[in-house]
């Protein structure tokens, strides 16, 4: 139970290209629970999209934005499933609002994976990059303790089975609730 809410968040962290949105609105769907993407919240605050945010003030200026959608998710009541951008765990303000508090899902996916996934999205600006491969490898080196860190479950995403991995999540998740 959360000191900010009386109501269930089950946060889902991990890299770009993991499921966390895809998998996370199915998951809301199948418990009766509201869906929530940080990304999204941070959209509908601005009125802009990611990149057009990334373009004006830069990844802090988004950084700063991503810390405020996550505090306003974590306050709002109601049981929710929220899909957390994969930069969210570098703050150390945000790890501690995620790791005290939640159900915490490290959904995780390799890089080759992660390739194929992202290369052609052009919503994401950090993979916006001719070197993307060597800069997911490095982000994933950064990353990936703070993720491990956190997670009191961790799935691996790389299979491309999306109802049997919903499966595994919905599973592994009721075991908490
Ligand atoms: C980012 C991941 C993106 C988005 C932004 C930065 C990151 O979210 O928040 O482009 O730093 O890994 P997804 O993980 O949903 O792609």
């Amino acid at each position: 139970m959360s000191i900010y809410t009386n109501h269930r968040k089950i946060m889902l962290i991990g890299p770009m290209g993991a499921g966390k949105t895809s998998l996370g609105k199915r998951l809301a769907a199948q418990l009766k629970w509201c869906f929530v993407d940080t990304d999204h919240v941070i959209c509908q605050k601005t009125g802009v999209d990611i990149p057009t945010i990334f373009h004006s003030e830069g990844e802090q200026g988004f950084r700063k934005r991503e810390h405020e959608a996550l505090l306003s998710t974590v306050q709002a009541s109601g049981d929710a499933v929220v899909a957390c951008g994969g930069g969210i765990i570098l703050r150390p303000e945000n790890r501690r609002l995620l790791g005290a508090q939640f159900l915490v899902v490290f959904l995780d996916t390799s890089v080759p994976r992660q390739l194929e996934r992202i290369r052609h999205d052009r919503n994401r600006p950090l993979a916006q990059r001719p070197d993307l491969k060597e800069y997911l490898i490095q982000m994933r080196e950064e990353r990936l303790a703070f993720y491990e860190g956190l997670a009191d479950i961790r799935l691996d995403t790389d299979s491309n089975r999306f109802h049997l991995l919903l499966q595994q999540l919905h599973q592994q998740v009721l075991q908490w609730l």
